[in-house]
């Protein structure tokens, strides 16, 4: 069965001795992980390994990078390869976020290669998909949803599909105070498994997380996750405070 999973990015925030502080806090909270449940934290680079390295002993906590470079290796100053983050204990890598898109034009066809080279590393992405608001106004979000999910995951087999974890994030409700009511998560996230099984079939898209990230917090967790098609969240804001944080995770 499919993995129940809370992430949290903690985005371009905190300095080490406040990240630490705060995986502190979440760890100390004791938060009791059944098997079919996870908890990604994904601080930003130069904190990978110390989150690693406090969460090692917690199973059911995992460790993410924010990003990762579309190339194996070489002359790409300031980018950070797969292999590097394998190579250091890192799990997952949130690939595709709005944040990059918008505002470092990442598209499609390039998060197709970051794809790639995360699962040759034997890491999983959580590939964020989503639509802005003009898209959600003019009713064309499944279409829209449907060309991402078709341009960067459909070059995999069903087999590489397995590792892939998808975050529907709509862009209007990131960051904005804005969730999307639980109708509307629940409405995608069936549209995503549906076309899901319609190109690697039934039991893949059975066994495919999908996480609702936009706006999350304890005073909605428990209405999105209860939807038979939200399988966790992607937390931006509400993971950097860790009462916050752990509440969500306790809503799964
Ligand atoms: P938010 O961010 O929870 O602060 O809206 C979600 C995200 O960007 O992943």
């Amino acid at each position: 069965m499919r993995k129940k999973i809370v992430a949290g990015n903690w985005k371009m925030n905190l300095t080490l001795a406040e990240g630490e502080q705060l995986v502190n806090d979440i760890l100390a909270a004791g938060i009791n992980l059944p098997e079919d449940q996870a908890v990604v934290i994904a601080p930003p680079f130069p904190y990978v390994q110390k989150v690693k390295q406090l969460t090692r002993n917690y199973p059911g906590i995992f460790v993410a990078a924010q990003n990762c470079a579309s190339e194996k290796s070489g002359a790409y100053t300031g980018e950070v390869s797969a292999a590097m983050l394998a190579s250091v204990g890192i799990d997952y890598v949130i690939l595709g976020h709005s944040e990059r898109r918008e505002y470092f034009s990442e598209t499609n066809a390039q998060l197709a290669k970051k794809i790639d080279q995360v699962l040759a590393n034997g890491l999983k992405p959580i590939f964020c998909c989503g639509e802005p608001l003009e898209v959600r106004q003019a009713e064309t979000q499944n279409a829209y949803v449907a060309k991402q999910l078709e341009e960067s995951l459909y070059h995999l087999d069903a087999e590489a599909l397995k590792n892939v974890v998808i975050a529907y994030e709509p862009i209007w409700a990131i960051g904005t105070g804005l969730t999307a009511s639980a109708q509307q998560a629940q409405d995608m996230h069936a549209f995503i498994r549906a076309q899901i099984a319609a190109k690697y079939g039934r039991e893949a898209a059975l066994g495919l997380s999908i996480l609702y990230g936009g706006s999350a917090k304890p005073s909605n967790a428990a209405e999105l996750f209860a939807c038979p098609d939200v399988d966790g969240g992607l937390i931006g804001g509400a993971s950097l405070v860790a009462a916050d944080f752990t509440a969500i995770i306790k809503s799964l």
